[in-house]
């Protein structure tokens, strides 16, 4: 709970849904496919060992695909909300649009589509991690025989499929401290990212916004605000609530 001489802390779950409408596909809303690959070719620890080069072409694309996207009103109004709020945003996203609309706390669940890291690290120790577009790597690709400097090469710093989530507990503790939460843009069909609702204090608001009413199935109980809408428009009429409540 936040100190009532600071600002009510603000935390945002995000998921795909939130990036939509920047042009960036989410992941079970279409043909089962995620940007015409089958997952588990090119997302799990088994495609990575089986073909390294299409991996790294894989996420080489989706980072390409990231100079070509912008962010979203719902970004940007959660960027806004700063003024007013604490706001610790928490995404399951590998884009880095919330940075880029200006949110200035921001815990990557699943890691960053922008950073890669040696293949043996399992994903902890944040100081070897390497930017993409940074002095080490130029980018935007990477490809087999880049290596750190022990000569291990890198992979990059996205959770796949069957592979542990480092920072589940930090994201716990973030939503531990929620005065007020707010969930959208995903499915909460994947764990442990989902079970951080849970992790919500008694008195805390919890606000969910998507399109698809069938996203708060089983999340009744613990939802009070369902705002059924695209993320562009929910987030923006929530916030605008939320401030003139709080404001
Ligand atoms: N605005 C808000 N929500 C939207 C919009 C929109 N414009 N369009 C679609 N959605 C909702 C869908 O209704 C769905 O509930 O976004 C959600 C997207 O769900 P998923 O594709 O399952 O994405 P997400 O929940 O982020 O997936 C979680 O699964 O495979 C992984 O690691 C990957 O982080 C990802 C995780």
């Amino acid at each position: 709970m936040s100190d009532s001489n600071e600002k009510p802390v603000l935390v945002v779950l995000s998921g795909a849904g939130i990036s939509r409408e920047s042009g960036l596909k989410t992941f079970r809303d279409g043909d089962g496919l995620w940007e015409g690959h089958d997952v588990m070719q090119v997302a799990t620890p088994e495609a990575w060992r089986a073909d390294p080069e299409l991996v790294l072409e894989f996420y080489n694309q989706r980072r390409r695909q990231l100079d070509e996207v912008e962010p979203n009103a719902a970004h940007r109004a959660l960027a806004a909300l700063e003024e007013v709020f604490d706001v610790r945003i928490v995404t399951q996203n590998v884009d880095d649009l919330h940075e880029r609309a200006g949110s200035t706390q921001v815990l990557h669940l699943h890691g960053e589509l922008r950073v890669v890291r040696p293949e043996d690290d399992p994903g902890l120790v944040s100081d070897e991690w390497i930017k993409v577009g940074g002095p080490e790597l130029p980018g935007p690709d990477v490809v087999l025989g880049d290596t750190d400097e022990r000569g291990v090469q890198l992979r990059p710093h996205v959770v796949w499929f069957g592979e542990a989530v480092p920072m589940i507990e930090a994201a716990a503790e973030t939503v531990a401290q929620a005065d007020v939460l707010l969930v959208v843009g995903t499915s909460m069909q994947v764990y442990p990212a989902a079970g951080l609702i849970h992790y919500a204090p008694a008195d805390c608001r919890v606000a969910m916004v998507n399109p698809d009413p069938e996203s708060v199935r089983g999340f009744e109980s613990v939802v009070h605000d369902f705002i059924v809408a695209p993320a562009s428009e929910g987030v923006v009429q929530w916030a605008d609530r939320l401030q003139q409540e709080r404001g």
